[in-house]
């Protein structure tokens, strides 16, 4: 049983960052006393201070010089060092984790595929997926929503933004599936053998780039082909991009459309709404994504001292920037939380996509097959249900699962 927040004084006894059951054990009225009453809250176990309030965490994010990613970004690099970047080839220059100027230089280098207009391009293609998934669920029976929607519609997705024949997908799942452990609650000894096995992925993604040499297509293997060609990446960082694509792309995803079956299922109301009115699918997507925060966190390491939020704060200290705190912040959010299909995001946008540099490149995909499954169920399904209790994961930076089974009805 988690402590309960309002009873336990000591708010250092209750935040347990590196405990995955911190996160799964409803969190929010822990995160609603930590906004309250220590905003910028020293977590001394990795020196770190976690931020909960949303316009710090947009502060952070507009000052990518000062709260830097170089040091990495998940609490397993705080934890044991270094862990995303022993995921990636050694000489490679990582985006996610280099700073201005050249962030935005190598950022370039992918930009284009992702790019809203592009990304629109994709709508009948994704819709043809989403459609073809959700005709081979049976009403009225037990259906594994995780396996069956939530993990097929991104992955199909990025096998075709790659351009990966489509028998090949059970592979790039089994990668990305083992990329992802590095936000695992695990030991340092495990995430070294995860990173040690994954030279399966690079030797062929080898294979696909010389393909696309030979063969040039519109996918983001042949643009990073050119790139290296071009001499405007070198090699290890065009394997890098393709990892990191893999699997940010696709648990991200994946954890939204998992989530969005318990929310709605904890919701019907909710639902009805939906299914009255399909025009609300892209609002909901991110009230969704507010709601369920599929990334949990991201940190930063401080190069010179600072404050936040008038917490003065030591170069060498770290950062947490606790998403799921922020997107419900009482100052920004009206009735936050309430889950409410037809909230009005003019005003404040959530931050589950991340704020500034390093926002997310894949944010116009991930709206996109996400609409798209919540229209697509909104015309078939009348109703959705869990059955029985969902599985949580135990991880750290993605709020996933392990299992999710439901029933609809039509
Ligand atoms: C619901 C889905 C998604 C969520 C919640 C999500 C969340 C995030 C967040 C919070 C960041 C900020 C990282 C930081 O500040 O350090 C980020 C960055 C990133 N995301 Fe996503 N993401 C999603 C989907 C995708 C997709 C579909 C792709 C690609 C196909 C993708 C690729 C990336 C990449 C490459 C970055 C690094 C950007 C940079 O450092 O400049 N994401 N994402």
């Amino acid at each position: 049983m988690p402590a309960d927040p309002a009873v336990v004084a000591d708010l250092s006894e209750l935040v347990r960052l590196e405990d995955p059951d911190f996160y799964s054990d409803d969190p929010f009225p822990l995160y609603a006393r930590l906004r309250r009453e220590s905003p910028v809250h020293y977590y001394e176990p990795l020196d770190l201070w976690l931020l909960t309030r949303y316009e710090d965490i947009r502060e952070v994010g507009r000052t990518p010089l000062i709260f830097s990613s170089s040091d990495g970004i998940l609490l397993n690099d705080f934890r044991y060092g270094n862990v995303v970047a022993s995921f990636f080839p050694p000489n490679a220059e990582n985006f996610a984790l280099d700073g201005p100027p050249r962030h935005a230089e190598l950022r370039k280098a992918i930009r284009t595929p992702f790019s809203p207009v592009n990304v629109a391009k994709l709508n009948e293609q994704v819709r043809s997926v989403v459609v073809e998934i959700l005709d081979a669920i049976v009403p009225g029976e037990d259906t594994d929503w995780l396996t069956d929607v939530a993990m097929a519609v991104p992955s199909v997705m990025i096998a075709t933004l790659l351009g990966m024949p489509p028998e090949d997908r059970p592979l790039l799942d089994g990668w990305a599936n083992e990329i992802i452990k590095m936000g695992a609650a695990v030991g340092k000894e495990e995430l070294a053998e995860v990173a040690a096995g994954l030279g399966g992925m690079y030797a062929y993604f080898a294979d696909q780039l010389a393909d696309r040499r030979r063969n040039p297509g519109t996918d983001l293997l042949t643009a990073l082909a050119q790139a290296e060609d071009a001499g405007a990446l070198n090699n290890e960082t065009v394997h890098m991009m393709v990892a990191g694509v893999l699997s940010a792309g696709n648990e991200t995803t994946r954890n939204l459309v998992a989530g969005l079956a318990v929310a709605f299922s904890e919701h019907p109301e909710q639902y009805a709404r939906l299914v009255t009115d399909p025009t609300l699918a892209r609002n909901a997507t991110d009230e969704l994504l507010r709601w369920i925060t599929p990334v949990r966190g991201f940190g930063r390491t401080v190069t010179e001292d600072t404050e936040i939020g008038g917490q003065a704060m030591r170069r060498g200290q770290r950062v947490y920037m606790l998403y799921g705190a922020a997107n419900r912040d009482e100052t920004v959010f009206a009735d936050p939380e309430t889950f409410d299909i037809g909230r009005d995001f003019r005003e404040a946008m959530h931050l589950s996509f991340g704020f500034g540099e390093h926002s997310c490149i894949g944010s116009s995909l991930a709206r996109l097959e996400t609409a798209t499954v919540l229209e697509e169920m909104a015309r078939r399904f009348r109703s959705i249900e869990l059955a029985g209790t969902p599985r949580r994961h135990a991880q750290l930076l993605a709020n996933a699962y392990e299992s999710l089974d439901v029933t609809v009805r039509v």
